[in-house]
């Protein structure tokens, strides 16, 4: 917080809050969300959001994915609802998880058998795990760019001033050995140059994972790459993973793989699937899935089964909620109709302003996710180009990262919750006037963007 450019009392019970946070929490909220005040949400509804001051927002963050119906949906909140009634927690199996994991088989081409855990750093654990297991082989390899989850082996990062075609690993931040990164490989990401690395490496790889649209850059011009990357995998005999956190169930109920009609090996879930409350899933072919099977014994050497066990997976509470929500999606189809054509209408309104007002700024977008970026190149392809093109300095001299944060603290003023470090979303409950207002206000902040001086 900078307390000299806030407006105290208009945020003066979150701002205590914050203190008083400060005290007792090292975090208080996920490390994307560079807010320019720390606010507190008293309650949400729908597309809005309301601190504990009273002050209202249009939300584009929707709970970093998870919300696609809204805040607080009835179809999900009755199912809750019905469910609590029932008990919050049994650890034997409860009335939900066959025919959810049934749904999610009939839905996501890839899916033979589920797996259900607590959150999408799980999901992609067990998955690594799965594939290490079943082929015997440690490494794993990733792309730069990417996000996979708060466990030691997803902080495998790019180093951003190794080579473009063979970028090499370091965790993002400290506490993870070693020993950890030494078993992960780092590929570029939309680079013809990945298939070469995999083929090198195709002995050791236990599996590929790709975020079929990655999250920090989303775009749907990869595609055609995507599809010989699985070809590159097949022939290989390296097992592809597709990480869905962030596309699973949003893209429409197949998720990205049918959207982009390129099917993994596997896949990991979580956000959407949950409805709102806390989930994470692996699914894929069975001959993989089976590693983790209690219930048919021998299916693999002892040696090749992996471990999974969770309190709280497949609890209930998000068993409830994610197969009401999920089945509600399947059963509207509308609902993804009216996701995309907003989406779509709210990018092009914005990328059209820039391009007429001559602002250095554009949108990159997949379906209903979409991040805005200021630079002049466009689209930047990889998360590289986007860095650089936000280093670039704008008419002051500064760096254009400088004006992307001042817009998105004018955006905030304005009542419109946003992020540059993270894609935005919409969900089915934004209204064409939602969408209008989060549009306006948009203008708004780059003309006072530019008033200043900074792009
Ligand atoms: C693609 C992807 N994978 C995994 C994760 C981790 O999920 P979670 O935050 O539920 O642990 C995320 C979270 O943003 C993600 O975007």
């Amino acid at each position: 917080v900078k307390p000299s450019t806030v407006d105290q009392a208009r945020y003066r019970a979150s701002l205590e809050i914050a203190r008083a946070s400060a005290g007792v929490l090292p975090v208080i909220a996920p490390e994307v969300l560079a807010l320019p005040v720390p606010i507190c949400i008293q309650s949400a509804a729908g597309a809005r959001l309301v601190d504990v001051d009273g002050n209202e927002y249009v939300d584009l963050l929707m709970g970093l994915g998870p919300l696609v119906l809204g805040h607080a949906p009835q179809v999900v909140l009755d199912a809750i609802g019905e469910a609590a009634r029932d008990g919050l927690q049994y650890v034997v199996p409860n009335r939900w998880q066959e025919p959810f994991a049934r749904l999610i088989v009939e839905e996501v081409p890839c899916a033979e058998r589920v797996l259900f855990c607590n959150s999408g750093t799980e999901a992609t654990m067990y998955a690594m795990r799965a594939l290490r297991a079943v082929s015997g082989r440690t490494k794993i390899a990733v792309f730069e760019g990417s996000y996979h989850g708060a466990h030691d082996y997803a902080l495998a990062r790019a180093d951003a001033d190794s080579p473009l075609d063979a970028p090499t690993v370091s965790p993002r931040k400290a506490g993870v050995p070693d020993e950890v990164m030494a078993t992960m490989t780092m590929l570029p990401y939309w680079s013809d140059a990945a298939f070469d690395l995999i083929r090198a490496q195709a002995g050791e790889l236990a599996g590929v994972m790709v975020e079929p649209a990655q999250g920090a850059n989303p775009q749907d011009g990869q595609v055609e790459w995507l599809r010989e990357l699985r070809e590159v995998c097949r022939e290989a005999g390296v097992p592809i993973l597709f990480d869905e956190v962030i596309t699973g169930f949003r893209m429409g109920p197949g998720g990205a793989q049918a959207a982009f009609g390129v099917v993994p090996d596997i896949a990991t879930y979580g956000k959407v699937l949950g409805g709102g409350l806390p989930i994470g899933a692996v699914a894929g072919r069975a001959d993989i899935m089976e590693t983790f099977a209690k219930h048919a014994p021998g299916t693999y050497p002892a040696d090749r089964e992996a471990f999974t066990t969770g309190t709280f997976s497949a609890n209930p509470m998000s068993m409830a909620a994610g197969f009401a929500a999920i089945s509600h999606l399947r059963e509207n189809p509308r609902l993804y109709t009216h996701l995309r054509s907003e989406s779509d209408r709210l990018v092009a309104a914005v990328n059209a302003f820039c391009d007429a007002e001559d602002i250095p700024a554009h949108m990159n977008q997949c379906d209903s996710m979409f991040l805005l970026y200021f630079g002049r190149l466009r689209p930047a392809r990889t998360v590289r180009e986007l860095q650089r093109a936000q280093a670039e300095p704008g008419p002051s001299g500064q760096p254009l990262s400088v004006a992307a944060d001042a817009f998105f603290g004018h955006l905030f003023d304005a009542g419109v919750l946003g992020l540059g470090l993270h894609h935005m979303h919409l969900s089915t409950a934004h209204s064409r006037e939602d969408v209008d207002f989060a549009i306006d206000a948009m203008k708004r902040s780059f003309l006072a963007v530019r008033a200043a001086g900074l792009c």
